[in-house]
């Protein structure tokens, strides 16, 4: 893939990403209480013991994932495909892992406010269906 121009502007995924980081040192708390609210059955599912940590770093590969995804593909955004695939072994269908990116992206909306762009929506949407086809296909 061709380099990115030293002044390109930056990717409205990543900004949004950015802005949020500004106003909140850590999603995880905000992403999770969203998900348990929008699919209740996954609440149990996290192990009773150690989920903090296994919590915080599933949305922190998750994030590095989305920003590979949306900017150079340099490689994490396969974590996509592989982890689509071991979910569903452990009960999470593909409709409920894909809504995780949903999710992330809501929490980062009501976070920015009056500073998300009409820019951010259209590389969101835009994004959410690229990753809808690209978890569909076997990894
Ligand atoms: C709503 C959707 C999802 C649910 C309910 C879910 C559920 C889980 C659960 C229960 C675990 C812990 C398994 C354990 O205790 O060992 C886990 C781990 C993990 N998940 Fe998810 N997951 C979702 C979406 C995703 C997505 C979209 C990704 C990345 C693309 C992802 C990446 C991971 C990774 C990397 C781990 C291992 C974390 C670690 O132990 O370091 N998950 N997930």
């Amino acid at each position: 893939m061709a380099e990115k121009p030293m002044n390109a502007p930056p990717h409205p995924i990543e900004q949004s990403f950015e802005l949020a980081a500004q106003r909140c040192a850590d999603l995880t708390p905000l992403v999770y209480q969203r998900l348990f609210e929008a699919h209740p059955e996954t609440r149990t599912m996290f192990r009773a013991q150690g989920s903090e940590l296994v919590k915080g770093s599933m949305l922190a590969l998750t994030i590095e994932a989305i920003l590979d995804f949306a900017g150079e593909r340099c490689g994490h955004f396969r974590l996509i495909a592989c982890e689509v695939a071991s979910h569903d072994a452990y009960g999470t269908s593909r409709e409920l892992f894909i809504a995780f990116f949903a999710i992330i992206r809501d929490t980062l909306r009501d976070l920015l406010g009056d500073e998300w762009t009409p820019d951010m929506a259209r590389a969101w949407d835009a994004l959410l269906v690229e990753i809808d086809t690209y978890a569909g296909i076997p990894a």
